[in-house]
Formats: structure tokens, sequence, C-alpha cells
């Protein structure tokens, strides 16, 4: 994260949220915020629009909401677009989606029909599950490129809006690893643009328009897309925030809460072995082995931050972890996530945990996508661009610099972002000597 200095500039006007991928959490996202913005439901979940943060000055400590205390958008000023690969308007791809009751989705009806997804940049190798129409042609990939930017600035003049940021929450895409040549540096991956190189996911070309326009790029999927260091590169040029990746929302979130207290208490752990069954249109794309390996690698990767086998090589040397997601259609976006934990007390005595979540996969990712916009144009006026590290909170597999790994425990997360919050309005930051609190 590069830190801007000086003031930050207030949220005048209207925000756009540009989202490639109008499916399961980003029409829960949006229905959503419509439901709130008129009472009609309450944004639980949501750290933005419900949480409250403790302050101290002149030495006396009081809570007052996050979203009074630092100067975030308002969900009255949000306008939405996106792009799908299906022509659905937001209400059709929402009744599809199958996560919000129709009683709910015809409360907001009207403003749902009125989003009408923009043609998307698709190539089929990417997702091959997915068999879509409504899909931009274009010479080559610079051409495509081109056409999202058009999209942008059209998108901001029909709306009168002043600020964007764009959020992907499209389906996973195949396994990569950063390509030396192409992925490496801005000219290279320019010209890998004009030359269409297989190696360019539909992920990057939008995360390339959003930062050429300015626009913060968040990545909601664990495919590789913003962490290639040609669009760290851009972003830094064009000082715009950047983040990913992967939502933090169900059993990786419950990882991340029980997997420190465990650490904490000095309990070893021997495995750790999750499964899920999962019904919606995600679970179909995981399906696919090359899609799954995205996936697999992002909730494969917390566990070893916070356990620290090298340093503590008696308790969680060798701890076997597996991930496995299994697409079983009756359940839809009704995700049921196993855990078993071995796990090894005083004297090496064994026992065993086990958890059953029974989640709502959309209901925990949309106030993830909701917080992280909004944090996002809350970075990009104050000033600040790069990776947005502080922002980990949110992720299943955090962005990080090579020389640093990145934080897991969701509650050095929390203080990580609510210092940083404290720290942008110039408050002291938390420690637990003479606060009352920590939190
Ligand atoms: N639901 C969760 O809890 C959760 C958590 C973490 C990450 N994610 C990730 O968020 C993403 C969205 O999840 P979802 O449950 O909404 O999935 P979904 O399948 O319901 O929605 C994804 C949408 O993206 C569209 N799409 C695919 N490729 C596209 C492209 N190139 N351009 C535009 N649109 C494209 C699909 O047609 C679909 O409508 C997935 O990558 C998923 O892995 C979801």
């Amino acid at each position: 994260m590069k830190k801007g200095t000086g003031e930050i500039a207030k949220a005048e006007g209207k925000l756009g949220i540009l989202i490639p991928g109008l499916g399961a959490v980003s029409t829960t996202l949006i229905a959503g915020t419509f439901l709130s913005r008129k009472g009609l439901a309450e944004p639980k979940g949501s750290l933005t629009q419900m949480g409250k943060i403790n302050i101290k000055k002149d030495n006396e400590t009081k809570y007052v909401n996050i979203k009074d205390f630092v100067p975030l958008a308002k969900l009255d000023d949000i306008v939405y677009g996106g792009w799908d690969i299906f022509e659905d308007n937001v209400y059709e791809a929402a009744k599809h989606a199958a996560v919000l009751t129709n009683d709910d989705l015809n409360k907001v009806k009207d403003e749902l029909e009125a989003i009408k997804p923009m043609k998307a940049v698709f190539f089929p190798q990417y997702v091959k599950k997915l068999h879509g129409t409504w899909i931009k042609s274009g010479a080559t990939k610079w051409d495509l490129a081109e056409q999202l930017i058009s999209d942008i600035e059209n998108f901001k003049k029909l709306n009168k809006v002043e600020r964007c940021v764009m959020i992907w929450c499209a389906s996973t895409e195949i396994y990569q690893e950063p390509i030396t040549g192409i992925h490496d540096t801005i000219e290279n991956f320019e010209k890998a643009l004009k030359e269409s190189h297989p190696s360019i996911a539909p992920s990057m070309i939008y995360a390339y328009a959003s930062i050429k326009c300015g626009h913060p790029f968040a990545n909601g999927a664990p495919n590789l897309c913003i962490e290639i260091p040609a669009l760290q590169e851009l972003a830094d040029k064009n000082r715009v925030p950047i983040g990913g990746k992967d939502f933090k929302s169900g059993q990786t979130l419950m990882k991340t809460i029980l997997a420190p207290g465990l650490k904490a208490r000095l309990i070893g752990v021997d495995g750790w072995y999750s499964t899920n069954i999962l019904g919606n249109r995600d679970g179909e794309v995981l399906d696919d082995p090359e899609n799954f390996k995205t996936k697999e690698k992002s909730k494969l990767s917390v566990l070893d931050q916070i356990f620290q086998p090298d340093l503590y090589p008696s308790l969680y040397k060798d701890y076997c972890h597996v991930v496995r997601i299994n697409y079983y259609p009756p359940r839809g976006d009704n995700k049921e996530g196993w855990d078993n934990i071995d796990i090894a007390g005083w004297l090496d005595y064994k026992m065993q945990i086990k958890i059953d979540f029974l989640c709502r996969d959309s209901i925990l990712a949309a106030p993830i996508a909701l917080d992280l916009v909004l944090f996002f144009d809350l970075a990009q006026r104050a000033g600040m661009y790069g990776n947005q590290e502080w922002l980990s909170f949110f992720w299943k597999s955090p962005m990080h610099p090579a020389e640093r790994l990145p934080e897991h425990d969701l509650f050095v997360q929390s203080m990580k972002l609510r210092n940083t919050l404290r720290w942008l309005m110039d408050y002291p930051l938390q420690t637990h000597f003479g606060d009352e609190h920590i939190d």
C-alpha cells in the first residue's frame, strides 16, 4: 500500500460500482443494497453499515459508527452496473441464483430490472462449464480492453457518476501462474493484449480497463488477475488502489476464527479435513478440476501462516490439510461445509472437533463485497494506492508483497483494519495498554 498524505476528499456525488459477473453474489449485493436503503432489511454482516469503532481523544473513549467516523459513500449514492455472459437483467439473474426470496426481490423489482448486463469479455477455455451468448467480439484482446474502457466511460456519463470501483464477482477462472514476458511488465502485457496471447485471462482485461480509467479494482475470486506484476505496475503508475483475492465468506472464515484460538492455547493439530457440498453455478464451475485448483490453492493457504509450523514443529509440523468441494445441485446456494479437526492436547492426548456449517454462500459474501467497494473508494480519496493490505480481513488469500507473508488471523486482520481507519483520521492507534476494550 502506498500511503497518501493530506486530506481525504469528501464522498461527494454518485459512486459507480461496476461488476463483472452478475451472478449469485452480485445480485444478492445489489438487491441487499436496495432493500437496505429503503429500510426494508438490515445489512447484517457489513462492517461499514453496522460496525462501530472505539476511538480515544483527549483521554476519553467512545464508540462511533464506522460510517460516521470515516467519510464513506452512502448507500443512497451507489449506482450499479456490470457485465455478464448471459443477457438476463439483475432481477432475472437474482431469480435464477435463488438466494433471496421472490418476496424480497419483488420489493425492489423495478430497480433490479433496470440493470441490464453489458456484453462480457469471455474466453471459454477459462471457464469450460459455462456457455454464454452475451459476449463481445473484437479482433484482438486489446480491442476488447478498449471496448470495456468505452463501457466504463459510457456508464459514468449516463449515470452522472463521480467515482467508480470495479469488483470481480464473475466465475473462478482456471489456474494460472504468472509468465515472464507476458505478465511481468505493463509494456509486455500491452504487447500480449495486442497479440491476443492465450495467457491473458478475461479478468486481467477487466482489471486493466478499470485501472487504466483510474478506478480501483478488487478481485472477489481466486484467479491470478491483478496479482501479476504488470497490473501492479499500472496501479502504482495511475495511483489506483487494488486488492484481492477471494472473498473470505464461509468455511475459511470459520478456519481463521478457530485456528488462531487453537494456536493461542498451543493445542496441536494433526489434521484438518474440510469438505463442502454446493449446488449453485459457482459449484458447477468449480466441478472442473482446472477451476477447482485455483480455489483449492486459495483455501489451502490460510493455516500455515497462522500455525507457523517451522516455529512450532511438535504442534503443527506435517499436519494434514485437505479441502474438497462437491457440486451437489439440490443444495443451490445453501452450502454445507463440514470440518473435522484432529487436535492434540496435554501429553499428546488426541481429541476431535467437528463443525457442520449450514451456510448461505452469497448471504455471507454480499456484505464483504459492499464493504470492500466502500473502503476501496475511501482509500482512493485518501490518496492510497497499490495493494490495500489493510483490507486482508475480507480476503481468503490476501495479496501481499513478496518479502512478507500474508496475514490470515481474523483478529489481527480486524485490528489492522480498525487501526488503519484511526490512522487515516489522525486518531491514536489502539493497543491493550489503558484501553478498556480492544477492537
Ligand atoms: N459465494 C461466495 O461465498 C464466494 C466466496 C468467495 C469467492 N466467491 C467467488 O465469487 C465469484 C462469484 O460467485 P457466485 O456464487 O456469484 O457465482 P455465480 O456463478 O453465481 O456468478 C458468476 C457470474 O459470472 C458470470 N461470468 C463468468 N465469466 C464471466 C466473464 N468473463 N465476464 C462477465 N461475467 C462472467 C457467470 O455467467 C455468472 O453469472 C466466483 O468466482 C466465486 O468463486 C464466492
